[in-house]
């Protein structure tokens, strides 16, 4: 079967994604697509993928040697509407010369808002303070009733002062923060922006009173916050996680939110996606549970899916790719 010449590339599309990006890539590309909502089942990617030219997956697809071997030679290009990649590995695809796409910057003020909106739910008890308006719970003003802590005068501890780590701190700033505090693998170079000093992970536990996971999920971050973790932070500290899920160990922090070992958590990632409704988790009145919505604003995931489509066409042509991860 001959393809029109105008119809150069054969790619698949894992879900169902914004027209606009649909819009970018059909007059080019011979689209297949898992219209769905859902995940495409492993089965069907293995299925969809021999002899494509183009991927473009979303986080919720493992991207691994076995893909990319289905796939086979023709594969020119790989796209994510993400920016995070760690559901991809980046070996295989070196391997192979298949460049990868990603989505960073597009999403930095959502996700710093989201961050932001999460902290201020967690430490000012908004989901248990509307809980008790709507269960009878509200009786009359009383001085320590769902009293949280204030952000004035607070140390803020950004593990990751990346692009979002960054916006995370820029917003905070107008709150009243008295110190930043950072660390990761490097010192940044705008870290006077806020100012934020460089410090060790421990000395960040030891002196935050907020602790924020802004970093990306690599083999060195995976389960950096587990029991020696929140040990060292205050009892008082509050644990805002919106990297991913898989950065922390969930039964040690369970543990920790339960022991009073720290007080407070937010998380807006968590391992499995979604968390089972019956996770002990979602029992705590110190936990604030949101479903993966640190991007999701329609303007945001609009964006994002048009860079991924922009990424992916790019790619196949072997041009510049607007966005490209390095390896
Ligand atoms: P960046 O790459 O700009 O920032 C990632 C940061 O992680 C870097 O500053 C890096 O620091 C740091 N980091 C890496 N390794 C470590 C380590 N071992 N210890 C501490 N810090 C480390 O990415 P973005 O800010 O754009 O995105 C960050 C992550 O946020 C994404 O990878 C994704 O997982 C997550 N995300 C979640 C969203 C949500 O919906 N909740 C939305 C968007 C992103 P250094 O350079 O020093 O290594
Ligand atoms: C990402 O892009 O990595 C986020 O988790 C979703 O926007």
């Amino acid at each position: 079967r001959t393809m029109s010449s105008e119809k150069r590339f054969k790619i698949f599309v894992t879900r169902n994604i914004p027209q606009k990006a649909l819009d970018i890539l059909q007059p080019e590309c011979h689209v297949t697509q898992w219209k769905s909502d859902d995940p495409v089942p492993r089965s069907e990617l293995l299925k969809n993928v021999p002899g494509i030219d183009g991927l473009y997956c979303l986080l919720t697809d493992t991207i691994d040697g076995d893909i990319l071997t289905a796939a086979g030679p023709s594969l020119k290009a790989v796209s994510t509407m993400s920016v995070g990649y760690d559901h991809i590995n980046l070996a295989e695809l070196k391997r192979r010369n298949i460049p990868l796409g990603y989505t960073p910057d597009v999403l930095t003020d959502a996700t710093a808002e989201l961050t932001v909106s999460l902290l201020l739910a967690t430490s000012r008890r908004l989901l248990e303070a509307a809980e008790q308006v709507r269960n009878g719970g509200w009786g009359s003003w009383v001085p320590l009733w769902m009293c949280g802590s204030g952000l004035s005068n607070s140390t803020v501890g950004i593990v990751g002062l990346g692009r979002i780590g960054m916006a995370v701190g820029q917003r905070l700033k107008p709150f009243g923060v008295k110190r930043f505090l950072y660390t990761g693998r490097s010192p940044k170079s705008d870290s006077h922006l806020l100012p934020a000093e460089f410090v060790s992970l421990d000395d960040l536990l030891l002196q935050s009173d907020f602790v924020i996971a802004c970093c990306s999920l690599t083999p060195e971050t995976t389960d950096l916050f587990k029991t020696e973790t929140f040990e060292k932070m205050k009892s008082s500290a509050i644990f805002i996680n919106t990297s991913r899920g898989g950065v922390v160990n969930q039964d040690d922090l369970l543990e920790a939110l339960e022991s009073g070992t720290i007080k407070a958590a937010g998380l807006d990632v968590t391992v499995p996606e979604p968390l089972p409704t019956d996770h002990p988790l979602l029992e705590l009145e110190n936990c604030v549970v949101l479903p993966h919505i640190g991007s999701a604003t329609v303007e945001t995931r609009t964006e994002m899916s048009v860079l991924a489509a922009n990424n992916l066409l790019a790619g196949l042509k072997g041009h510049p790719i607007p966005c490209q991860v390095q390896f």
